[in-house]
């Protein structure tokens, strides 16, 4: 055994895959999930995967003292990968004190107890939401984070800020945020994937669904922006090429060949691809025809972004691997798979 590892949010969707990486690489893990937006079948599916079934506990880490007793009762865990966190755009708009006391609490409660039990490794989930709308592209670690668009934006800037203010002061408590760019598609075995709570606000789940019949028709929010086919252009990265950066995360601070005690990256493929190039992938790969229509921008939508992996690729050695295709053929399978579609 490598290490034992404390993955928040463990049964989610880049949680899911990241326990079947790090169990794949020899490690031990410990989930902690409130089961807020999964559910604990995700478990099973995880050990069908990988032969090993992970420790598995239930609550919200705003409950420090449920934290505490998982701390003390799991002697000696060696680094915390935290996932848990709400990451619904628009009903952190609705409701954004839920957002805050949520995402800020459970850092801050997890950071009380690494100091208090000694475990000096965090990786952190962070994302290119810090960005907004950059005025260059593509974005390295050093483009300026930008206003947040959004509660849940800000809750990702105001904890990194929590990280960095925490180094400084505890710098023997070493962090890696990796900051994603938008991660679609599933494990290859189709027992994990994404499993979004009623209508997907996310372009990939809405596309699987319209072909699987249970969406009508997929709007495709605007074709009228300053990109080469009108809609906006993302870095969509594949989950378990994201959940491999993790595992390396790990390993890198395990080794301690981290520079410095708060490291970021970026974790995209480096390639900027539109909602119609996406859709007319999805369509290559599966077969499948999407019924869409273009119809108006979706506020606070972001023209364009798409990664600078040099950092990642150069000081992490590692890149994305898993092509478009695939990733969309992935998605699609699991959605299959989970509609009970042959
Ligand atoms: N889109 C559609 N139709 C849909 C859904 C999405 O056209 O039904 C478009 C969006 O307008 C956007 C692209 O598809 O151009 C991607 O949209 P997503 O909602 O999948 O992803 P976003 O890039 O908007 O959001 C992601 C994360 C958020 C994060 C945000 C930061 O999901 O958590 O990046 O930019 F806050």
């Amino acid at each position: 055994m490598k290490g034992k590892i404390l993955v928040t949010g463990g049964t989610g969707y880049i949680g899911s895959h990241t326990v079947v990486e790090l169990q794949n690489a020899g490690f031990e893990v410990v989930i902690v999930d409130d089961l807020s937006n999964s559910t604990e079948v995700v478990v099973d599916q995880i050990e069908q995967i990988t032969g090993i079934r992970p420790e598995f506990h239930r609550f919200n880490l705003q409950n420090l003292e449920l934290l505490e007793k998982l701390f003390e009762h799991s002697k000696v865990i060696d680094a915390v990968i935290h996932f848990a966190a709400f990451k619904a755009v628009g009903e952190s708009v609705a409701k954004p004190l839920q957002y805050y006391r949520n995402n800020l609490l459970s850092l801050i409660n997890l950071f009380d107890c690494m100091e208090r039990f000694q475990v000096k490794n965090l990786v952190f989930s962070s994302s290119c939401t810090v960005y907004g709308q950059p005025d260059q592209l593509p974005v390295t670690e050093q483009t300026p984070r930008q206003t947040a668009e959004s509660p849940y934006g800000n809750t990702k800037i105001v904890c990194e800020d929590i990280i960095r203010d925490n180094t400084r002061a505890n710098p023997e408590i070493h962090t890696i945020a990796l900051r994603y760019f938008n991660p679609i598609g599933a494990h290859p075995s189709a027992l994990i994937g994404e499993l979004p709570n009623g209508v997907p606000n996310n372009l990939v789940p809405f596309v699987t669904q319209t072909a699987a019949g249970i969406r009508e028709q997929l709007q495709v929010f605007g074709d009228d922006y300053n990109t080469p086919d009108g809609s906006c252009i993302r870095d969509y990265i594949n989950v378990v090429d994201l959940a491999k950066a993790h595992v390396i995360s790990i390993e890198r601070l395990l080794n301690q060949q981290n520079e410095g005690p708060f490291e970021f990256f970026n974790v995209g493929t480096g390639n900027g691809v539109s909602v119609l190039g996406l859709l007319h992938a999805f369509e290559r790969a599966t077969g499948q025809k999407v019924n869409y229509k273009i119809v108006g921008r979706r506020a606070g939508d972001i023209e364009q972004i798409y990664a600078d992996t040099t950092k990642a690729n150069k000081v992490l050695g590692w890149k994305s691997d898993v092509s478009l295709e695939d990733t969309l053929l992935s998605a699609w399978n699991w959605e299959k798979k989970i509609r009970g579609m042959s």
